[in-house]
């Protein structure tokens, strides 16, 4: 890339920024060029500006999902909204820069039920609609009522949810897809109980994963009828490591970073689990973390 388009110029960018920084493993290179849109107005400047230059571009979220192998050339886009919830009756709009389990926090204290799933579910609110985000047999698309982004064209859509555009861990918004905010449509219940089942979620989740170590949360998708987590488990990988990358003794489908793993060391990691669950069980597992970058 050149130089910055005059358009473009007045949107907060920082250069060359470590992605140890912008992601919870903290593998990977740099981001070279990192925007922060404060309102939907420069995020579509943005993207406006991209397409007519030809440049491809990223989402970054939360970072809480995402394995990065190698410098990052193209232009990252991350919302720097201000981060407001708009409450009308049982219906919650959230920015989509909002962290997911506060908002699953937020909603439980107005004693609105629908969201306890979500209190473990790291990251934003833009990435869980991203992908669909889920856990205890409940997903967003369930609880969703309308959603707003940007599409690769620059258009701002509104939208309502069809469920031919979610599905597991999935949703319609791939690359070049801007999520602006979301509403979810939740039950008034009892303040205490939904608090409880919020509290409790997330100390399952805590018990049962290794949270205390750098990670980004499953590293594959359950293949049908099975359990990622127990296949890499009864396959004896637990505690097997690469470098400083281990797949957790807590969680096998959680790969973890004890401090220094290289991108070369995770990515080995994540093939060799790939190719022992294979071999043994005949299973492909696939990723269910993004990944972006190549190992040279
Ligand atoms: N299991 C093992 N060994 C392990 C891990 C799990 O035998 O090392 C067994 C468990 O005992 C259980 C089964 O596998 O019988 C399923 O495990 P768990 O309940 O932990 O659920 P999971 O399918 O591994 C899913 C989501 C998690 C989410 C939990 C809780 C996926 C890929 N994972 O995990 O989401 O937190 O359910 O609902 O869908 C994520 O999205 O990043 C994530 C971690």
């Amino acid at each position: 890339m050149t130089s910055l388009p005059d358009l473009i110029k007045p949107i907060p960018y920082r250069e060359n920024i470590s992605f140890s920084k912008l992601t919870t493993l903290g593998v990977g290179g740099q981001c070279k060029l990192l925007f922060e849109p404060v309102d939907e107005g420069q995020a579509r400047s943005l993207v406006k500006t991209f397409i007519r230059e030809g440049w491809s571009y990223r989402i970054l979220g939360g970072g809480s999902n995402l394995v990065v192998l190698s410098d990052i050339d193209e232009p990252v886009i991350r919302l720097n909204f201000k981060k407001e919830l708009k409450v009308r009756g049982r219906e919650i709009t959230a920015p989509a820069n909002y962290g997911h389990i506060r908002l699953s926090q937020e909603v439980a204290l107005q004693g609105l039920s629908g969201m306890e799933y979500a209190s473990g579910i790291p990251g934003t609110t833009g990435g869980a609609l991203h992908m669909n985000a889920g856990a205890y047999g409940r997903e967003l698309v369930q609880i969703l009522s309308r959603y707003r982004y940007i599409n690769p064209e620059g258009d701002v859509i509104d939208a309502v949810p069809d469920s031919s555009n979610f599905g597991y861990r999935w949703s319609h918004l791939g690359s070049g897809y801007v999520a602006l905010n979301f509403t979810v449509c939740l039950t008034p219940g009892d303040t205490k109980s939904i608090q409880a089942e919020v509290e409790s979620n997330l100390h399952k989740r805590g018990s049962s994963q290794p949270l205390s170590k750098r990670n980004a949360g499953c590293i594959f998708k359950n293949p049908e009828g099975h359990s990622a987590g127990r296949l890499i488990d009864q396959a004896g990988l637990k505690g097997y490591r690469v470098g400083d990358a281990e797949v957790s003794s807590e969680h096998a489908n959680f790969l973890i970073n004890h401090g220094k793993a290289t991108a070369q060391e995770f990515y080995d990691l994540m093939i060799q689990v790939q190719s022992k669950v294979q071999s043994r069980y005949g299973i492909t597992l696939e990723p269910e973390v993004e990944v972006w970058g190549n190992i040279n």
